[in-house]
């Protein structure tokens, strides 16, 4: 690679420590340390300064509320996501700059491509059919689509006209879909006839039907992608093609509140039911724009791809929102990772000259197994800056990708951030470094982080702990959980009170204030990127008629990361076996959909209880990790223990 500039240097002292270029500090938006102290000293106006860089149609009159369980930032303003993605580049003289560039699965198939000027006519069209079908400000619109361009369009439809997304990952189940539905009360939800996945056609619309079944939606909108035929409802469904070219390509933008509700989206709490997290306009926006800027180091020129699915944040915030907001291109992948072969995401990269590509561990794990020899076929040299999400990244992985895909001359951003956070919080700016394997780096600036004991008492350098944010909160932190404030208190603001939020995370802090996460102290799995609950895993398998109890605890897990281990009880007149293994892991397919499916399921006759009767899960964990179980003397029933033990020592 050599016209390929070199983005980075190694820190002659420390192994394995990586500093900007002066090179990069030159481009980076912010290179000098002081940004740091200054605006963790005042993080409010460090905000306001970032706000005043998108457009509003009234200017705040406070930047933040403090009150506990209602924090407030940008009192008054008015603004539209949409407006701040499509209309102010198009006021702006770039209309004709590309927007969007869809990457189907199929390599022979054409991209689509969108400028600015064609996505904002397509969003306004899509928003005005939505208003004819009876959509307004504050009603909740479901989205379940695949990767195609129509599901970015789609929440900008929403968020344009004030009205509200759900969107809901494609590969899960119809189940999945119909809780989320009748959770938010959606009226209105757009779905696809279907999308290619390794080269096969995949329905979507029949899932989509079952999904809507006893919900409150009303009419549903399909979006043709891969021709197949399927059924259509005359009195609710109606294709996109019907509906949305006929439409005014110009829709005025709902003028919304700062704190007007933007988006809610459903992730995986301790409890088998998902929350839904909710996120407002105002604070979202200045956060997710700042954080796609500063942390990917944007510039007119950039071509942005992340690789996550439009149906967790990470695909909301940093493949709609945070790179249109930035008037860069954004890259859309319908497809898997190694269709047609190994080599496709950097054959993408290449095709299209990306230059920040942002990815999530377990991603890379698949590729480190695949094969140095994938990327060497394709120049990358395009590549300014790579990112990870998801989960704590192994030295392994992080070297890796450094060597062979940034070809040691790009920075590795590592953002911690969560569906609740809306935006990266924790991670090295690209300008300042350093950027260090298996570390994620500093509280993003006006990012007020701390690590604290059990007992709330900050702890010393290197020490574990728990993460907690301090207020000022975030401005794009969660406004609540639809419908649930007591389970917002209880879940975020009960172990350290209303003055901290809790991540749930456990963290170690350096000298320097760099901070490592060690993953996840609830019950919360984190699988290939996938957030899971284990009682999500335990309701899905209890509910085949051979279970009488359940316990699902995390292993660890060589590519994703972690995976669930099953152990059940089964129900008198059922044997075990391995027929039996495979409809409980149908079971969970019908119920969460695939990616929840246990790695393992043990057939036992009991699982260790507390007195009073809770699973303890805690000695499962020690168990499939091959470690000692841990003081098991408040057991009711430690006889078991040597018996699973067994159990897992034989692979079941
Ligand atoms: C959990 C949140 C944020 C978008 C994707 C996941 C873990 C996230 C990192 C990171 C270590 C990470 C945490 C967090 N996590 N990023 N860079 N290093 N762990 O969002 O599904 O809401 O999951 O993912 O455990 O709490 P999510």
């Amino acid at each position: 690679m050599p016209n390929a500039k070199r983005w980075v240097e190694p820190d002659p002292r420390r192994e394995n420590w990586f500093w900007p270029t002066e090179e990069l500090k030159a481009r980076a938006w912010a290179a000098d340390e002081k940004v740091y102290e200054e605006s963790w000293a005042d993080p409010i106006r460090f905000w306001e300064e970032r706000a005043k860089e998108i457009s509003w149609f009234k200017r705040w009159d406070k930047a933040y509320h403090d009150e506990p369980l209602a924090y407030k930032w940008f009192v008054g303003g008015k603004l539209n996501l949409s407006y701040n993605s499509l209309d102010r580049h198009v006021e702006a003289g770039k209309g004709d700059k590309v927007a969007l560039i869809w990457e189907p699965e199929p390599p022979n198939e054409p991209n689509r491509v969108f400028t600015y000027k064609e996505l904002l006519a397509e969003v306004s069209r899509l928003a005005n059919a939505l208003k004819e079908l009876g959509v307004k400000k504050g009603d909740r619109v479901g989205i379940y689509l695949p990767m195609i361009p129509e599901a970015v369009i789609a929440m900008q439809a929403v968020v344009r006209i004030g009205a509200v997304h759900s969107v809901v990952f494609s590969a899960f189940s119809p189940e999945s879909l119909r809780d989320r539905m009748v959770d938010c009360g959606a009226k209105v939800l757009i779905t696809a006839d279907g999308y290619y996945r390794r080269g096969k056609a995949i329905t979507l619309k029949q899932n989509a039907d079952k999904g809507v079944e006893g919900t409150k939606v009303e009419r549903v909108i399909v979006v043709r992608r891969a021709g197949l035929d399927v059924p259509m409802d005359p009195s609710r469904d109606v294709w996109y093609h019907e509906i949305v070219p006929k439409q005014s390509p110009e829709c005025p933008p709902e003028e919304m509140d700062a704190e007007d509700l933007a988006f809610i989206l459903y992730t995986s709490g301790t409890t088998g039911k998902p929350k839904g997290v909710m996120h407002t306009t105002g604070g979202y926006a200045v956060q997710v724009y700042t954080t796609c800027k500063w942390n990917f180091n944007l510039h007119e020129d950039d071509i942005f791809w992340c690789t996550a699915d439009v149906g967790w944040i990470t695909g909301h915030s940093y493949i709609n929102y945070g790179p249109l907001m930035n008037g860069v291109t954004t890259v859309v992948y319908e497809g898997a990772p190694d269709t047609p072969d190994y080599g496709r995401m950097w054959a993408v990269i290449q095709k299209h000259k990306v230059t920040a590509y942002y990815t999530a561990p377990t991603a890379i794990r698949m590729h480190v197994k695949w094969g140095e020899e994938w990327p060497a076929k394709y120049d990358l040299s395009s590549l300014r800056v790579l990112g990870t999400v998801g989960e704590p990244i192994n030295e392994e992985a992080w070297l890796w990708y450094f060597k062979h895909i940034g070809g040691g001359r790009c920075p590795i951003i590592d953002t911690w951030w969560q569906t609740e956070t809306g935006a990266n919080c924790v991670q090295a700016l690209p300008g300042i470094g350093p950027f260090i394997p298996t570390v994620a780096g500093r509280p993003f600036p006006g990012i007020r982080a701390k690590i604290l004991d059990a007992g709330g008492q900050p702890v010393q350098p290197g020490e574990g702990g728990y993460l907690v944010l301090e207020p000022p909160f975030p401005p794009s932190l969660l406004r609540g959980l639809w419908g649930d404030p007591e389970k917002f208190k209880a879940t975020y603001f009960s172990e350290y009170g209303p003055g901290y939020y809790f991540t749930r995370d456990g963290a170690r802090m350096d000298e320097m204030g760099n901070i490592r996460i060690t993953g996840r102290v609830d019950d919360v799995m984190n699988v290939a990127g996938h957030r899971l609950a284990t009682a999500e895993v335990e309701d899905a398998l209890s509910q085949h008629e051979a279970v009488s109890e359940v316990a699902v605890v995390s292993r660890p897990d060589e590519v994703k990361g972690e995976v669930p281990v099953a152990f059940v009880l089964l129900k008198a007149g059922y044997t075990a076996s391995e027929e039996l293994k495979k409809e409980l892991v149908k079971t969970v397919d019908k119920h969460i959909g695939p990616t929840a499916r246990p790695a393992e399921i043990y057939f036992v006759d009991d699982v260790p209880k507390t007195r009073s009767g809770k699973i303890m899960r805690r000695v499962l964990k020690s168990l499939v990790r091959g470690a000692p179980p841990g003081d098991i003397t408040t057991l009711r029933n430690p006889e078991c223990v040597e018996q699973l033990k067994s159990i897992v020592g034989s692979g079941g």
